[in-house]
C-alpha cells in the first residue's frame, strides 16, 4: 500500500453497502484527511501489515494483519474488496491464502483470528474455505442497518493450517 492508494481506499469507506456488510461501526463520511489519520494511527502506529489487492491491473481492496501480539504469536486478519464486481470470484480466498502463508511462515504467528458479522455469509464461507473455524459468537453485539446482529469470532491455528485454499 502506498499513499497513492489512499483516495481509492477512502472511497471504499464511503460506500455504505460495503461498510454495512464488512465494517464494525456505523458508516460515516470519510475524507481523505480522515483516511490518512486512520492509516497513521491504526496501520503505522499499530504496527499493522497491510497490502492492497490488485486484479486486472487495478486495486480492488486491501487486507492485512493487525493487533499483533508478539508474545502470544497472534494477529487479527482484516480484508475488504471495495469493488463489488470482484466479490465472489475467489479473490478473497486467494488473498487470505497469501496472508496466512505470510503470517505463519514469515512472521512465525501461531494463531490468526478475525471478527465477522453473522449476516456476512459470503465472508464466513470464504473464511471457512481458508480453514478458519467459528470459535465464539457475541450475540446481538452490533447495531447494523436497523437491527442487532451477532458478531462471529473465527480463528485458525498454525497446526491446523494446510496451506492456501484452492
Ligand atoms: C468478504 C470478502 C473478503 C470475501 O472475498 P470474496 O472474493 O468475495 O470471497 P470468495 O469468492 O473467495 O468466496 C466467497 C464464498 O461465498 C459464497 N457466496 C457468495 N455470495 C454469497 C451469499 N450471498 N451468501 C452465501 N454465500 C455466498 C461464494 O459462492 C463463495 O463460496 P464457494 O467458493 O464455496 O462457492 C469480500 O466479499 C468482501 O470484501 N466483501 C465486502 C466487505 C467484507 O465483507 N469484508 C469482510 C469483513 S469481515
Amino acid at each position: 500500500m502506498t499513499p497513492e492508494d489512499f483516495p481509492l481506499l477512502a472511497g471504499f469507506k464511503n460506500d455504505v453497502e460495503f461498510e454495512l456488510i464488512g465494517g464494525g461501526r456505523p458508516p460515516k463520511p470519510t475524507s481523505l484527511e480522515d483516511y490518512k489519520d486512520f492509516h497513521e494511527r491504526f496501520i503505522v502506529k499499530g504496527d499493522a501489515i497491510n497490502f492492497v489487492m490488485v486484479a486486472d491491473g487495478r486495486v480492488i481492496g486491501d487486507c492485512g494483519l493487525f493487533n499483533r501480539d508478539l508474545v502470544a504469536g497472534t494477529a487479527e486478519l482484516g480484508i475488504g474488496i471495495g469493488v463489488h464486481d470482484y466479490w465472489s470470484r475467489g479473490f478473497g480466498r486467494e488473498a487470505i491464502g497469501l496472508l496466512t502463508d505470510y503470517g505463519f511462515r514469515m512472521l512465525n504467528l501461531r494463531r490468526i483470528w478475525l471478527e465477522v458479522k453473522a449476516p456476512n455469509e459470503r465472508g464466513i464461507r470464504c473464511y471457512r474455505a481458508c480453514g478458519f473455524v467459528e470459535e465464539g459468537r457475541l450475540r446481538q453485539h452490533i447495531w447494523s442497518d436497523g437491527r442487532y446482529v451477532d458478531l462471529v469470532h473465527m480463528g485458525l491455528l498454525r497446526d491446523e493450517w494446510t496451506g492456501p485454499a484452492r
